[in-house]
């Protein structure tokens, strides 16, 4: 073996607002197969991650489940930490971006930043909500195209023609947690030039960055590069800007340097800019931007190294198409576990993929079949065949290879450098196949020797050659233990080891006992992919329901039945309902409906509003109901029916007794409101 090579390695740190889903494991689990690689060669690697705790959105799903921040963000932690290890992933440190080591270091980095002419304050229009109080980043406003002219479109890009814009070029825009319409206000704001740092970034990339990668990437630098906004204002959960009041660092400053502090509080700070150390980002091709521009260009500045290569993968995609929820494949890592194990998804997931930046498939059908017909029945079968009959015939002891079993188990050896090779490129795809050539190659030695015939007239013979074959087995596990490794320490115990090393393939097993055999992999069932699609198509459960209990009455006489309540609810369930007051623009019939009334509500600063609402026996003339003023919910998701969209909820109150009967609407706000 070569010498001890010194490496970190670090995955994206995934977002602390959502669960880990099958798409992101497709990111951590190769890493872990390279990690767990460079472990089993002997060689110092470190496998560093955190969760990516700032942002908007994180401060302001917190706000809707009315809790803090770091509330949410150490639930998430957990969670994922658990979904993580239950995928048998093995950080060395998974910490968080909220940590003192990393603001520390954020500061350290703009400092430098600064010192070096680096940061520059620019006043830009900005689209603000008078109502949230708050700009609004790209993916919190939607509005029109300014291009195509297709609506619901994000302020970043339009999904329909590829656009891209400013979000204040928008047309109508909206705020999409309010519905309000933004202002165009000036805000200043701090930036991080890149220009100046033009021909080395375009060095870098071609250097740093895998050639599939690179080729697109210098499209770039065809033009002069666009400083990099770094700043947010309040309110904003992240690290305050030292020397600026109520100006944040924008989440994607501080996230990569969350890579430095989880190797900091790790205490092995000093591998990063150890001249001697290797350092590698594994990333998916979304955020290529800010691992292989803004990201180096700040190393350089704040005199860090920067990563030997930027490995970057695609996006999985579910039976061909883009993971969706409404047809059940956008499927979280605990719904998975729920329903499969862990191990056959590392395979599968080994066995496509190629170390390139290629979308990779999730064929559910081929899965199984993969699954079942390549590891349980070609790999792991040699070692259940082979072992249940030694320690059923033959007191489970191995006897000496003859020469015909030294062949093979020279084959599985030879396989070696190629397999190391593959593992050590990404190639995962093509370890695999070399894996289960051998496989083959045993199943059919263990087929032409017919051990299960021997043993009746010749047991020696047949220890020959279930030595042969689970010598053979053997190896073939040492080569899989990156990619399964719970597997592999099963295999180990089988053959009474404790550690496993790659070296361990050039030892024989020869004249001694074999432990218990352990169960390794079972073959799974489409019934089990069957029921993790309908469970991810299960609408999420409402969250918050309580029991009920009817409450015992204290006094015997008999109580009038008031009609059954929903679930109490949470002052802060309250809060999230927004009430506004609009005037009925317009109201009318439906035509073919008994109930709808089509009601155009004038909302003021939020635009107009069609609200479908179902009282209309309650009206003779519905037209008398325009001019008044009415009380609606505003921020309820807009909802399809068949007569049309329905954009919010009017409430009315009604006459006592009444339900259906003569609503006196627009009564003042107060208790009996009624909704529609
Ligand atoms: N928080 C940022 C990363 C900051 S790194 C300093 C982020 N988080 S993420 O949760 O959205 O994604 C984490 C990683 O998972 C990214 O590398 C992303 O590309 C990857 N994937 C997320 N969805 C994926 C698929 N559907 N398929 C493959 N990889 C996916 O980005
Ligand atoms: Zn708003």
């Amino acid at each position: 073996m070569g010498e001890k090579r010194k490496i970190v390695v670090t995955s994206a740190l995934p977002y602390a607002n959502g669960d880990i889903h099958i798409g992101h494991l497709v990111e951590y689990v190769q890493t872990d197969f390279w990690v767990r690689y460079q472990k089993l060669r002997g060689h110092d690697c470190v496998y560093v991650c955190a969760d990516d705790t700032h942002g908007t959105p994180i401060m302001i799903r917190a706000r809707k489940e009315g809790i803090t921040p770091e509330e949410l963000i150490a639930r998430s932690h957990a969670q994922h930490l658990k979904d993580f290890s239950d995928f048998q992933i093995s950080f060395d440190n998974y910490y968080t971006t909220n940590s003192p080591e990393n603001k520390d270091l954020s500061i350290k980095f703009f400092e430098a930043m600064e010192k070096s002419g680096a940061i520059a304050k620019r006043t830009t229009p900005q689209l603000y909500c008078e109502h949230c109080k708050m700009f609004l980043p790209d993916r919190f406003v939607k509005g029109v195209c300014p291009k195509c002219g297709a609506p619901d479109q994000y302020g970043d890009s339009c999904d329909k023609c590829g656009a891209t814009y400013g979000a204040e070029d928008l047309g109508s825009p909206k705020c999409t947690t309010c519905f309000s319409q933004p202002v165009v206000k000036d805000a200043e704001h701090l930036y991080f030039e890149l220009e100046p740092q033009h021909e080395y970034l375009e060095k870098w990339i071609q250097e740093h960055t895998t050639s599939d990668v690179s080729n697109k990437l210098l499209e770039w630098f065809k033009e002069p590069l666009r400083g990099w906004c770094i700043s947010r204002d309040a309110p904003y959960f992240g690290f305050e800007i030292p020397g600026y009041k109520d100006k944040f660092f924008y989440v994607w400053v501080d996230a990569p340097i969350g890579y430095i502090a989880s190797l900091q509080n790790l205490g092995r700070l000093e591998m990063w800019n150890d001249p001697d150390a290797e350092l590698y980002h594994f990333i998916g091709k979304d955020i290529i931007r800010f691992h292989c521009l803004f990201w180096p260009g700040m190393l350089r500045v704040a005199g860090f190294k920067g990563p030997n290569k930027v490995f970057v993968h695609g996006f999985l995609t579910v039976n061909g198409e883009k993971m969706s929820k409404s047809k059940g494949t956008f499927v979280n890592a605990r719904t998975y576990l729920d329903n499969l194990p862990p191990e056959a998804l590392r395979y599968y997931y080994a066995a496509k993929l190629g170390g390139t930046v290629d979308d990779m498939d999730l064929n559910l059908t081929d899965f199984v079949q993969r699954v079942n017909s390549d590891l349980v029945g070609k790999i792991t079968n040699i070692a259940s065949r082979g072992g249940q009959m030694l320690q059923k015939k033959l007191d489970g002891r191995l006897g000496a290879l003859d020469a015909d079993g030294a062949q093979l188990v020279q084959k599985c050896r030879d396989a070696a450098e190629a397999i190391a090779g593959y593992y050590e490129d990404r190639r995962f795809n093509m370890a695999v196949v070399e894996i289960c050539r051998l496989a083959d190659a045993a199943n059919e030695y263990f087929d032409r020797r017919e051990p299960w015939k021997t043993v009746k007239t010749d047991p020696e013979t047949t220890r020959v050659t279930l030595t042969a074959a689970l010598n053979a087995f053997r190896i073939i596990a040492i080569y899989l233990k990156p990619i399964l490794p719970v597997y592999a320490e099963k295999a180990m115990k089988l053959f009474g080891e404790t550690e496993w090393k790659w070296e361990g393939i050039f030892t024989a097993l020869e004249n001694c006992t074999l432990g218990e055999y352990e169960y390794l992999a079972s073959r799974i069932d489409a019934k089990q992919v069957e029921a993790m699609v309908a469970a991810a198509t299960a609408k999420p459960a409402e969250t918050g329901e309580v029991a009920h209990e009817s409450r015992p009455s204290k006094n015997k006489a008999k109580v009038v039945e008031a009609p059954s309540l929903a679930p109490e609810i949470a002052f802060s369930d309250f809060e999230k309902v927004d009430l506004r007051v609009g005037v009925v623009e317009s109201c009318e019939i439906v035509p073919k409906s008994s109930k709808l009334l089509k009601f155009v509500i004038d909302a003021g600063s939020l635009g107009k509003r069609t609200i479908f609402s179902g009282i209309r026996q309650a009206y003779e003339d519905p037209s008398a109901l325009i001019g008044k003023e009415v009380v609606f919910v505003a921020n309820l998701a807009p909802r399809k029916m068949s007569v049309g969209v329905s954009e919010g909820m009017i409430l009315f109150a009604g006459e006592p007794g009444v339900n259906g009967g003569v609503l006196s609407p627009f009564a003042s706000a107060g208790a009996g409101t009624r909704a529609t």
